[in-house]
């Protein structure tokens, strides 16, 4: 097997959690990067350690030193200041977010380029579909190497709640969150199935939009019973994507991609079923939407309009 590199920027909780899991699936060599010297060299050893026990046999790396991250094939980006209780008690949204992580991210990706300019962008960092923006502008890479990871979490999710509400396996539940990260993210209960049979016909209508409402506010239920941002699902739909990159799988999963023209959007990212193989977006896939489901990804279009103006570009 190819050996495969990652770098991971940001060895916080989200990123220290998706080395973790790409080690545990033995899927490349790991160059954890961190402001703090020691966060992603002490993880990076600590990981390293776990190698002999948990049977992988890679290269893991810790330090706040770029040159480490040298030839990666997929860099991903978790760097960011994360959604943390307020001192008076309420949440910041993940737009209030923007302008510091703007400068972080940028920051982070100007070093990632220079020493893998050949690499795939995964961006992470929140607010998500806004941030792919500054990946894409202060990186220069085409579009199709610049992808952001929400859509697989969200549905992700999404899953796990219909799964939890039905008493049946997460396996046998298929379906997708479209839209920008954000509370107004589009999940698709048209294209919802378990085992193959239609949601709707097992699920009641008022349930099944609760678990709806539940998805959008995902994120920030497990802020508002942790006080911080989870890590573990977060971690899970970045590594998803991951190994359908490197192993050129060609997943289809739902990525916030560039559009240019799909769906009647030009310039904007947003969450949309994409093809992911070794070249990063191998092709998005353009479903049929009806009227209902436009309106809602354009109501969605819009609050990611309305933070990436935020940005100045
Ligand atoms: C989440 O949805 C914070 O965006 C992150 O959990």
């Amino acid at each position: 097997m190819a050996r495969y590199k990652v770098t991971v920027v940001g060895a916080g909780n989200v990123g220290a959690t998706c080395a973790h899991w790409i080690a545990s699936k033995e899927l490349a060599d790991v160059a954890l990067i961190d402001v703090v010297e020691g966060a992603a060299k002490g993880k990076a050893l600590d990981l390293a350690q776990s190698g002999p026990v948990m049977d992988f046999d890679l290269n893991i790396q810790g330090s706040s030193a770029y040159d480490i991250t040298a030839d990666s094939d997929v860099v991903v980006v978790t760097a960011g200041v994360p959604r943390k209780k307020k001192p008076d008690g309420t949440f910041p949204s993940r737009d209030e977010l923007v302008k510091t992580n703007q400068d972080i991210v940028a920051q982070c990706v100007r070093q990632v380029v220079q020493y893998s300019p050949n690499s795939i962008l995964i961006v992470v960092s929140n607010p998500l579909d806004a941030m792919c923006h500054v990946a894409l502008h202060e990186s220069g890479f085409p579009s199709q190497r610049v992808i952001g990871m929400a859509g697989t979490l969200d549905t992700a999710r999404y899953k796990a709640f219909l799964a939890m509400e039905l008493g049946v396996s997460v396996r046998d539940i298929h379906g997708m969150v479209l839209g920008g990260h954000g509370d107004t993210m589009v999940p698709l209960p048209r294209h919802t199935s378990v085992g193959g049979i239609p949601v709707r016909e097992l699920l009641a209508e008022d349930k099944l939009q609760a678990i709806i409402e539940r998805t959008r506010k995902g994120g920030g239920e497990i802020v508002s019973i942790l006080g911080y941002s989870g890590y573990y699902a977060p971690a899970a739909g970045t590594v998803e994507m991951v190994e359908s990159i490197l192993k050129d799988q060609r997943r289809v999963l739902p990525c916030a991609v560039y559009l240019n023209g799909q769906y009647g959007y030009n310039d904007l990212f947003i969450g949309v079923p994409a093809i992911l193989g070794k070249n990063g977006v191998e092709k998005v896939i353009e479903m049929d939407l009806n009227d209902e489901e436009k309106k809602m990804l354009e109501i969605s279009a819009q609050a990611v309009r309305d933070v990436v103006a935020v940005l100045g570009y």
